[in-house]
C-alpha cells in the first residue's frame, strides 16, 4: 500500500461496529434462549472468526450485511464441534470462548493462526483450572484442548494483569459454575461483558474504588435473546481522530461512536494535549454510551506545550490506541513517553518493537523500554514500513504516511481486514492532498 502526504482530513464518517462488543454480543446471544438481532455487527475478520466458531458449535446465524440474527441455544445448548474451532488471529475469540467452553459437557479444541499460537494463554488456563476445568495446551499456548463434562465451581480471582479478555473469560465460565465467581481487577478494563450480560437479563454486581474493581456473577443464570445495536469502534476512530488533529484545516465528524468510559482514554489524552475535540448527541444504546465526535485540526505547530508521560491505570483504557498515540508523539513539542505498557509485547505483534522499528525507518528519534518507549518530536520521512501482520500497526503507519514527507510503502497492509476492511479507502475518502 502506497501512502502520500495529506493536507487535511474533512468530512463525516460512520465507522464499522466495535470489535470487542461484536464478539461479546455474538457469544452471549448464542448462550441466550430465543433470537437476537444485531445491527452494525463488526465487519472485521476477527468477528467473523467468532461467528465461524459459534456455527461450528451448532448455532444458527443468519447474516444480511452488518445485520445478523442469532438463534440462541441456551447456556448448555451448544453442541460438540466436528473439528477444531478456528479462532484465526483473534485473541478475544479464543480467550472468551475458552471460558464459554470450559463448562460444557463435550470436548473442544481451539486453534489459531501463527500469531495467535504464540500469544500467552496461561493467564486464562490457570483461573479456569482453578474453577475445575480440564484444559491441555502447548506449554501455555494454543491449541487449547478443553475436556468437557466438568462441573465448574465459582472462584475469587485477582487478576495479575489488567485484561478484559481474562476477566470476561472467567465471568463467562462463571455463568456455568456452581456458586458465585468474583473477579478483582487492578485497574478498570473495558466492561462490555458486564454491561451486555445485564442487557441479556443476567444479574452482575460491579463496584469500583480507588484501589481496585470487583465484578461478581452467580452461576446458572438464564440469558434472554434481545435486540442489540453495536456502536462504532472507538479504537478505529482513534486513527482518524489523530490524523485530523495533526493536520491544520481538518474538520471531521465521526457519527455513532462507542463512548464507554472504560474506552475513552484516547479522548482524555487528546483533549489534554489541547486537541479541539467535541462530543455531541450523547445517548445510551443497549447499555453502551454512544455519541458523535467532532475533531478539528491543530492551530499550533508543534502541538502541545507540556511534557507528556502516559502510564499507570489509564494504559488498560487505551491499550489498543498506543500505536496511533506513538504517531501523535512525533508531532508534539515535547514528544511522548509511554510506560507500564509491557502488555503491548504480547498483542498481535510485539507492538513496542514494531512501533520503534517503523518510526526509526521514518527518521523519528525513539528510545525503547521494556514497557514502552519515548518518542521525540520528529519530522517524519516516508519509508518502507512493515505491518508485522498487525492491523493496528498497519493503520497507525498509514496515518504516519499521511503526515510524512515523501511516499510511505506499507508491506503486509492487507492485515487491516482483521479489524477494519476498507480502512485505506475510508481514510482516502476524507483526505485532501
Ligand atoms: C480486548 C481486550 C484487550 C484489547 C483487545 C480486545 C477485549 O486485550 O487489547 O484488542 O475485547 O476484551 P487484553 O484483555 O489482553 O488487554
Amino acid at each position: 500500500m502506497l501512502i502520500g502526504r495529506a493536507k487535511s482530513i474533512c468530512g463525516e464518517l460512520h465507522l464499522p461496529g466495535d470489535k470487542s462488543i461484536s464478539h461479546r454480543v455474538a457469544m452471549i446471544a448464542a448462550l441466550a434462549t430465543g433470537d437476537t438481532v444485531i445491527e452494525n455487527y463488526a465487519v472485521s475478520s476477527d468477528c467473523a472468526s467468532t461467528l465461524g466458531c459459534l456455527r461450528d458449535l451448532g448455532v444458527t446465524i443468519e447474516r444480511d450485511g452488518t445485520t445478523i440474527k442469532i438463534h440462541g441455544v441456551g447456556r448448555q445448548g451448544l453442541s460438540q464441534p466436528a473439528g477444531p474451532l478456528d479462532c484465526g488471529n483473534s485473541g478475544t475469540t479464543i480467550r472468551l470462548l475458552a471460558g464459554v467452553l470450559a463448562g460444557q459437557n463435550f470436548d473442544s479444541i481451539l486453534v489459531g493462526d501463527e500469531s495467535l499460537s504464540k500469544r500467552p494463554m496461561k493467564r486464562i488456563i490457570a483461573p479456569l483450572q482453578a474453577m475445575g476445568a480440564d484444559i491441555e495446551s502447548d506449554n501455555g499456548h494454543a491449541p487449547l484442548t478443553i475436556h468437557g463434562g466438568k462441573m465448574l465451581r465459582g472462584i475469587d480471582h485477582t487478576l495479575q494483569i489488567a485484561s478484559a479478555q481474562i476477566k470476561s473469560c472467567i465471568l463467562l465460565a462463571g455463568l456455568n459454575a456452581d456458586g458465585r465467581t468474583n473477579v478483582i481487577e487492578p485497574a478498570p478494563t473495558r466492561d462490555h461483558t458486564e454491561l451486555m450480560l445485564q442487557w441479556f437479563g443476567a444479574k452482575i454486581d460491579a463496584t469500583q474504588d480507588e484501589s481496585d474493581g470487583r465484578i461478581s456473577v452467580k452461576g446458572a443464570q438464564t440469558l434472554k435473546g434481545v435486540n442489540f445495536s453495536v456502536p462504532g469502534d472507538i479504537s478505529s476512530a482513534a486513527f482518524f481522530l489523530v490524523a485530523a488533529a495533526c493536520l491544520p484545516g481538518s474538520e471531521l465528524t465521526l457519527r455513532g461512536v462507542g463512548l464507554n468510559p472504560t474506552r475513552t482514554g484516547i479522548i482524555e489524552v487528546l483533549r489534554g494535549l489541547g486537541v479541539d475535540l467535541k462530543i455531541e448527541n450523547e445517548t445510551t444504546v443497549c447499555n453502551e454510551p454512544v455519541g458523535d465526535l467532532i475533531v478539528r485540526g491543530r492551530t499550533d505547530d508543534p502541538m502541545g506545550s507540556k511534557s507528556n508521560l502516559i502510564g499507570g491505570k489509564i494504559i488498560a483504557n487505551l491499550i489498543d490506541e498506543i500505536p496511533i498515540l506513538a504517531i501523535l508523539g512525533t508531532q508534539l513539542e515535547h514528544g511522548l513517553e509511554i510506560r507500564d505498557a509491557a502488555e503491548l509485547r504480547v498483542k498481535e505483534s510485539d507492538r513496542i518493537a514494531a512501533v520503534v522499528e517503523n518510526l526509526r525507518r521514518m527518521s523519528a528519534t525513539v528510545e525503547e523500554f521494556p514497557d514502552g518507549f519515548r518518542i521525540a518530536r520528529s519530522d517524519l520521512v516516508g519509508a518502507r514500513i512493515d505491518s508485522f501482520g498487525d492491523h493496528r500497526i498497519a493503520m497507525a503507519f498509514a496515518v504516519a504516511g499521511r503526515l510524512a514527507d515523501g511516499e510511505t510503502e506499507i508491506n503486509g497492509a492487507e492485515c487491516v481486514d482483521i479489524s477494519f476492511p476498507g480502512f485505506f479507502e475510508t481514510l482516502a475518502s476524507v483526505v485532501s492532498s
